[in-house]
């Protein structure tokens, strides 16, 4: 099999708070093949943007700072690349969408104006160049009456149109990587719908690999090919999505999987109880163990448990699957 385009491996983040030294990520691996729309999942506060950030080095440090690990982007190491060449990466082989699209368009200028500018920071183009392939970016986002979303400023577009216009510019340089951090939490459930499966229509076709965030487990199911869970700045399990919702192994993904809408017969929505712990002071051995149905003392609470293979393409970090079962 041909080497992962993204392997981050033993990634290791913290920042600098007034409480203390919060360590967001602990050595936190995962990859993502050509071509593949790998998920990125887990709740509120786990550490999602931090690693998908840490990917195009967007993390402010201090406080933050990169503790360890190794972020190899077709086989370099982006945490070693001179600033130029990182730079040069951010657009053309890399790129981000974010949840709020109103943050990352600039309300003064029309679309046009900003479109073109990406066009022309990594290419040479005349402006009717630079306006073709604008206009033939929107069309592929589905945007109908691209001349006028051109002429339009931020403002005049909803949501799911400006959405649209970020994926068209984040894509307009045909990168390799597209990092999507929630790009469609903040839309309506048709519009989220439409969103999706454009991504998925301009991966298959472009051989985009997306490294999709997102805190919605039904998400993952409509879109992506791998999963990895991530809980209290660790990555717990890995597995296509068929095994994750057919077999999930960690009690955490278990409990993602009940809490998704309409799961559970009974109508009521489930909800794990509790809540992720502090990275300031995380719970020794586990950390999922004070939410978790199935911890026992000793081992659980004692040794943090290590990744193991379970299936050909299915990892978890859990004691009920190391050696021997519970310690
Ligand atoms: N600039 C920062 N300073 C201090 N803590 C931060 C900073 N950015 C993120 N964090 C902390 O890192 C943890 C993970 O955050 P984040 O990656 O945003 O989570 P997610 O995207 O999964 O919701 C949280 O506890 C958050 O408070
Ligand atoms: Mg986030």
């Amino acid at each position: 099999m041909n080497a992962p385009l993204l392997d981050i491996r033993d990634l290791s983040v913290s920042f600098d708070t007034y409480q203390g030294r919060a360590r967001v990520l602990e050595k936190a691996s995962l990859t993502v093949n050509q071509g593949e729309i790998m998920g990125l999942v887990g709740e509120s506060g786990c550490g999602k943007s931090v690693l998908s950030r840490s990917v195009l080095r967007i993390i402010p440090t201090p406080p933050g700072s990169i503790d360890g690990g190794q972020i190899l982007f077709e086989g370099r190491d982006l945490l070693r690349l001179p600033q130029g060449e990182m730079r040069r990466l951010r657009g053309e082989r890399i790129s981000m969408i974010f949840q709020e699209p109103m943050n990352s368009l600039n309300p003064v200028f029309t679309v046009g104006n900003q479109m073109r500018e990406v066009v022309r920071a990594h290419r040479s183009a005349s402006r009717a160049e630079a306006t073709d392939a604008c206009l033939e970016m929107l069309d592929a986002v589905r945007l109908p009456e691209p001349r006028s979303v051109l002429r339009a400023f931020p403002h005049e577009l909803s949501g799911g149109m400006r959405q649209r216009v970020m994926i068209a510019m984040a894509l307009i340089c045909n990168p390799a990587l597209l990092l999507a951090d929630e790009p469609t939490t903040a839309l309506d459930v048709t519009v989220q719908g439409q969103i999706l499966a454009i991504l998925a229509e301009l991966a298959g076709r472009q051989g985009l690999s997306i490294l999709f965030v997102t805190h919605d487990m039904g998400v993952v199911a409509q879109l992506c090919h791998r999963v990895a869970v991530m809980y209290a700045g660790q990555v717990v399990e890995i597995a296509d999505v068929g095994s994750i919702f057919a077999r999930p192994a960690h009690p955490y993904t278990q409990g993602l999987i009940a809490s998704i809408p309409g799961r559970v017969s009974s109508g009521e929505l489930y909800a794990i109880p509790g809540s992720v712990p502090s990275p300031i002071e995380p719970p020794p051995g586990c950390r999922f163990r004070p939410r978790c149905p199935h911890a026992k003392g000793g081992g659980c609470s004692d040794v943090a448990p290590e990744m193991v293979r379970v299936a050909p393409d299915h990892s978890v970090a859990c004691h009920l699957f190391t050696s021997g079962g519970l310690p």
